[in-house]
């Protein structure tokens, strides 16, 4: 594919789709990683004197606009990584889009609002295609945490605009397709995390892939209520219970080993130290919510980490945003790490939240590679083809 060593983009006005989905808290960006990331494709564009549009979605707004999921304050966190002002459109399309965009000079860098404030932006439909390419002249996408959505700005500007990888984009890709190509094993895939549709259906298919699947976070739930444990008023996706019984039914007539919770630290509130127990798996009382793994958990997991040889971590183990709920990943991120630091366990880890939790446990310089991409990046290890990568091979 083509990337910016072929591209033009001298006075031109470059639509980059960056992946802005960063955590935040309070309104607050907790975790910078993602734009960091960013800034030397932004920065190589402000360089060659590009006008430089950003797009990107953040959260899942349910397809109109809602304050609560504003780009204003990541396009914020945006020019302080970058050290250059970013100024903001208050719609991805139409007037306020623009008007911006033509009052922008050589050098400029504007962020549009949330694209996913349409509807018609996970759609990949055809008119928001056309509306957002008459803003551009050139399509750059450095969103490689999104590829795999075939969405209007991840996907459809490609058949619109002459179309090119982003320095990011460019480095995941090797560096993940050097990483996973032929995988020192036994391979272990670590898969947690709250986002649980749209991931848990996608185990099936990991489980050819790898050795042993080590399951946590608020994806376990289900397969706890699968195995008919209570889960109280946990995370849980009682749709994806056949779902959840299928996988566990392939591990077995495979012989791939899947390992679960077998205990819980439930607490009846969400919140900063809110009371909490830990919990044997069926004893989870009805107004409980599991919020963590428990101490067994989580020697049970560090022993199987000393067997193995990689570990694809993608999704924390709790609710590591809010102490203690913090243990079960912060404890098994320090075991990673230490097995890195000793040569003994390839570490690769990919997500935004998995990312910022290994940052908060002060692991993630000791991992062997840490991709910005969560879903992207499971659907890579997978063999799935991403259709926001293959549509720059297309060019
Ligand atoms: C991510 O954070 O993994 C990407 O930004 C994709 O987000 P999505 O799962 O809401 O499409």
């Amino acid at each position: 594919f083509r990337t910016l060593d072929q591209a033009d983009v001298k006075g031109k006005r470059v639509l980059l789709r960056l992946d802005l989905n960063v955590p935040t808290e309070n309104g607050k960006v907790t975790d910078v990683t993602r734009i960091e990331r960013a800034a030397p494709t932004i920065n190589e564009l402000i360089g060659k004197g590009a006008k430089v549009i950003l797009l990107s979605h953040f959260g899942r707004p349910k397809g109109g606009p809602d304050p609560k999921y504003s780009l204003a304050p990541v396009a914020a966190a945006v020019a302080e990584v970058i050290g250059k002002p970013v100024a903001f459109a208050s719609d991805c399309i139409g007037e306020p889009a623009e008007r911006a965009a033509a009052a922008m000079q050589p050098g400029d860098v504007l962020c549009l609002e949330n694209t996913r404030f349409y509807k018609e932006e996970e759609k990949n439909d055809p008119d928001f295609v056309d509306k957002l390419a008459a803003l551009g002249d050139i399509w750059v996408n450095d969103a490689f945490s999104a590829a795999h959505r075939a969405h209007a700005s991840t996907e459809g500007l490609g058949h619109k605009l002459p179309a090119f990888a982003g320095r990011s984009m460019q480095a995941e890709l090797e560096a993940l397709g050097k990483a996973l190509e032929q995988p020192k094993r036994p391979v272990a895939a670590v898969v947690g995390g709250a986002k649980v549709s749209g991931k848990l259906d996608l185990l099936g298919n990991l489980l050819d892939k790898v050795d042993v699947l080590i399951i946590g976070g608020g994806m376990a739930n289900t397969f706890l209520a699968a195995q008919g444990h209570p889960v109280g008023k946990s995370l849980c996706e009682p749709d994806l219970i056949p779902t959840a019984n299928e996988i566990l039914a392939k591990a077995k007539a495979s012989g791939k080993q899947i390992v679960l919770p077998v205990d819980a630290v439930v607490a009846e509130t969400f919140a900063a130290n809110a009371p909490s127990r830990v919990a044997a798996l069926d004893e989870v009382g009805p107004t409980e919510m599991i919020l963590d793994i428990g101490p067994r958990s989580i020697e049970h997991v560090v022993s199987e980490l000393e067997l193995i040889k990689t570990v694809l971590w993608n999704g924390p183990f709790g609710a590591f945003e809010i102490e203690p709920f913090d243990t079960g990943t912060v404890e098994i991120a320090e075991a990673a790490a230490e097995l890195t630091a000793a040569g003994k366990l390839v570490t690769i880890a990919g997500g935004g939240d998995t990312v910022s939790a290994l940052n908060h446990a002060g692991a993630a310089d000791r991992f062997t590679y840490i991709s910005t991409a969560g879903g992207a990046f499971l659907e890579m290890l997978e063999g799935k083809a991403l259709p926001g990568v293959e549509i720059l091979r297309a060019k």
